[in-house]
């Protein structure tokens, strides 16, 4: 029986970029309920992906929610760029906003798309208590941002725990997504934590049955 409470967002970083109209159509035939789009700009991070545009041709391919995960410094610049684009949720990470996280929060929701904060694994969770009420989505990095394939870190989970706890005492629906080396051993560990947004990169991309994988991520 197909679990409702546990969505799964793959994540296109995995993908092969030269054929990425026909693989997020994959992602959606197979069972996909976000696609996970890393955006990343050289600078935030140490590795540059795509932008805007790939957004906008993308969102021709699929009806699923994009899910917009920007790795940038400056995020407030390009908001409006990616709502126009065609997102549906755009994250920003705490670390490039600091203390304008709330008002760049603010900023995604006038948009008219739905907007959430990021927090590194060595992020104390409770630098972004204030701003959880603000958000429909707190994302909780279980690796450093930059590359898919890398190993899961175990302390992300205390930061999913509280973050739990804070969402369940306010009265908004706020997901809680976790990303970064997920696999069918760690996505336990994440649900049993409190995710119930599940991204994939490289456990999705690199099976051969990706229907199966997905099933198997929602479900174990
Ligand atoms: C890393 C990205 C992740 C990454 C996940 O900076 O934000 O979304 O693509 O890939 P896996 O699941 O392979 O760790
Ligand atoms: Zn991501």
């Amino acid at each position: 029986m197909k679990n409702e409470n546990i969505k799964i967002a793959p994540s296109i970083l995995s993908a092969d970029f030269s054929k990425m109209g026909e693989e997020v159509a994959l992602m959606e035939s197979c069972g996909a309920d976000f696609i996970h789009c890393d955006v990343m700009d050289g600078v935030f991070v140490p590795n540059i992906t795509f932008g805007i545009k790939m957004v906008a041709d993308i969102r021709k391919h699929t009806k699923l929610p994009l899910d917009c995960h920007l790795m940038i410094v400056n995020p407030e610049k390009y908001v409006e760029k990616f709502a126009k684009a065609g997102a549906d949720y755009i994250t920003v990470h705490y670390e490039a906003c600091k203390e304008k996280t709330a008002e760049v929060l603010k900023l995604i929701s006038s948009c008219g798309v739905k907007c959430g904060v990021v927090i590194n694994p060595d992020t104390d969770a409770r630098a972004i208590k204030d701003v959880i009420a603000l958000c429909d989505m707190v994302l909780i990095m279980s690796v450093f941002p930059g590359f898919g394939g890398q190993s899961f870190i175990k302390e992300a989970l205390d930061s999913v725990r509280y973050v739990k706890k804070v969402v369940d005492g306010i009265d908004k629906d706020v997901l809680v997504e976790i990303d970064g080396g997920i696999n069918f051993e760690t996505v336990k560990l994440a649900k049993a934590a409190g995710a119930n947004v599940i991204v994939a990169g490289n456990t999705v991309f690199s099976s051969a049955d990706k229907a199966l994988a997905i099933k198997r991520l929602r479900e174990e």
